[in-house]
């Protein structure tokens, strides 16, 4: 494998559900595999899961890893070809990849979405640079438009707790006082469209999400009813896609935080969050401290995508 940056990339979903489960039955059965390898994992955004997550993966692969905080004590890199870098940053990203690339065997990207131009957004720049120019296997670790590593451990979340063949899980939007990207909602409706559950995403008019990743999926506007006889609620915040209010807020309306009158109406639902979540603006404190909040088995989870992507390129690296 040599890029991931979306469910196609990872081939069949049941063969790598049985290697993740493989992975997690015994996470240090392959260390000899990233012996005298290195991994280079590159921010411009901050991170919590990704970071320690992704790292713990590499190390129990037995690779070196380094990681570099592009916004603390590295050059600051221009993004953009063609510009006269007659201002602050001093080093253009066309020198710092292959330079990058020359330390290391595969590099992990995080690069969020700027939210105010959505074509240069769902371009994908940042990332894309990095597979071109690179000469490295490159992964994402949230890019603008997907968060896959993300997606592949809700998917792995929702294999080990679901008790029926097709479950039903809803996406749902909810509150959050900030502008976020679309990345984990347009991702996990990506992946979720990959499977064969039963498939419903929520949200106030308005938010509306690229269909080149919702694709077929029903749109319910009406929560309360999108939630009745749900399997999983996957809660998450998105900023506005659709032009002209591309990145904005259009709602803090907290009739849409997910509580325990609302779960009450799924089947028992099982409720997910990507973390780290705004308490009681997406979801009320007693919902997420309930048993049936996975949230923390889902962080684990990470780990464990982070370990097929990354023993994948490891596989099909040059010996
Ligand atoms: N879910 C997730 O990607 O968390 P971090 O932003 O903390 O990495």
């Amino acid at each position: 494998m040599n890029k991931f940056t979306c469910v196609a990339d990872l081939g069949p979903l049941d063969r790598a559900l049985a290697e993740a489960a493989d992975i997690k039955r015994n996470r240090f059965a392959y260390t000899g595999l990233g012996r005298n390898r290195t991994l280079l994992m590159i921010f411009f955004n901050s991170s919590l899961r990704t970071r320690l997550s992704t790292q713990k993966a590499a190390m129990n692969l037995g690779m070196n890893v380094m990681v570099l905080d592009v916004n603390q004590g590295a050059w600051k890199l221009e993004t953009e070809r063609g510009v006269i870098m007659d201002g602050d940053k001093a080093e253009h990203l066309l020198e710092a990849i292959p330079v990058m690339g020359s330390y290391c065997d595969i590099i992990g990207v995080r690069s969020f979405a700027g939210l105010k131009d959505r074509d240069e957004d769902y371009e994908e720049r940042v990332i894309s640079q990095f597979i071109r120019y690179s000469g490295r296997p490159v992964f994402s670790m949230e890019a603008a438009t997907r968060h896959p590593l993300q997606s592949f451990a809700d998917l792995i979340t929702i294999e080990e707790f679901k008790t029926k063949p097709r479950p039903k899980v809803v996406l749902t939007w909810a509150p959050h006082p900030k502008a976020l990207p679309q990345a984990v909602a347009n991702s996990f409706a990506e992946w979720m469209n990959a499977t064969d559950y039963d498939f419903v995403i929520t949200h106030p008019h308005g938010y509306e999400l690229d269909p080149a990743f919702t694709g077929g999926a029903r749109v319910e506007y009406d929560q309360r009813r999108a939630f009745e006889g749900a399997d999983f609620i996957y809660a998450k915040n998105w900023s506005a896609y659709m032009a002209p209010n591309y990145g904005k807020v259009l709602s803090t309306d907290r009739d849409w935080t997910v509580d325990a009158a609302k779960m009450a109406l799924t089947d028992n639902a099982r409720f997910m969050h990507c973390l780290p979540v705004r308490r009681n603006m997406i979801v009320t404190d007693d919902v997420i401290e309930s048993e049936r909040s996975i949230v923390i088995p889902e962080a684990a989870n990470r780990e464990i995508s982070a370990q097929v992507v990354i023993k994948r390129m490891l596989e099909g690296l040059p010996h």
